[in-house]
């Protein structure tokens, strides 16, 4: 099964966005594998850290290389994405020449309390995902507007609408994964 680096761009523990990635890992099961990405340990990125790196770092690069793809899911901050997502990003593309997300299929995401759902945040992340190569997905949009009653209590998509809009999205990643993944070495595979 194609496994899925997870990047949540919210280090809250009631976050709506670990939530949200939450309820799709739920539709998403036996199809793709959501594997977490821890990205609260990551230092301020500095250049000055390669010669001797934080184990942090480099257990954040191997999850991401290990994985078959990338999905981010994004809070807004001030109209564009959290500097906790920036920051990792930062370090997954160092050293020059070994960025972990070259040619990842990758999905993106968000959510917010607010009317617009984070669509000025994606777009912002859009224009950074595309320059380090990932492989991101353009359809369908999911600007999501947060309700908790939209979700039950074992934290799975309850809603109808939400449902359909999830469940497409979902159908259409799986596929746009296997479509767009390179095909693996022997020594990846
Ligand atoms: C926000 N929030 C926010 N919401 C939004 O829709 N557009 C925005 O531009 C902003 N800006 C913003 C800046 C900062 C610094 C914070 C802390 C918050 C509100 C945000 O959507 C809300 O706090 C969400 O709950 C954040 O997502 P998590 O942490 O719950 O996943």
């Amino acid at each position: 099964m194609p496994t899925v680096a997870v990047l949540v761009g919210s280090l809250r523990r009631e976050s709506i966005n670990r939530k949200f990635a939450e309820a799709l890992a739920k539709l998403a099961a036996g199809r793709l594998e959501f594997r977490f990405v821890e990205l609260g340990d990551l230092p301020m990125y500095n250049d000055d850290l390669w010669p001797n790196p934080p184990e942090s770092v480099l257990r954040f690069k191997r999850d991401i290389a290990d994985a078959d793809a990338v999905l981010f899911v994004t809070p807004e901050y001030n109209r564009s994405f959290p500097a906790v997502l920036k920051n990792a990003i930062d370090w997954g593309t160092r050293p020059y020449g070994q960025n972990s997300f070259a040619a990842k299929p990758g999905g993106l995401v968000g959510t917010s309390p607010g009317a617009t759902g984070t669509s000025a945040g994606q777009n912002h992340l859009k224009s950074v995902l595309n320059v380090v190569d990932v492989v991101l997905m353009g359809q369908p949009e999911v600007y999501f507007t947060y309700r908790a009653d939209q979700f039950a209590a074992d934290g799975s998509v309850q809603d109808d609408a939400a449902k359909a809009l999830l469940t497409r999205w979902t159908d259409r990643f799986v596929a746009w994964i296997e479509r767009t993944s390179e095909p693996k070495t022997k020594a990846q595979a």
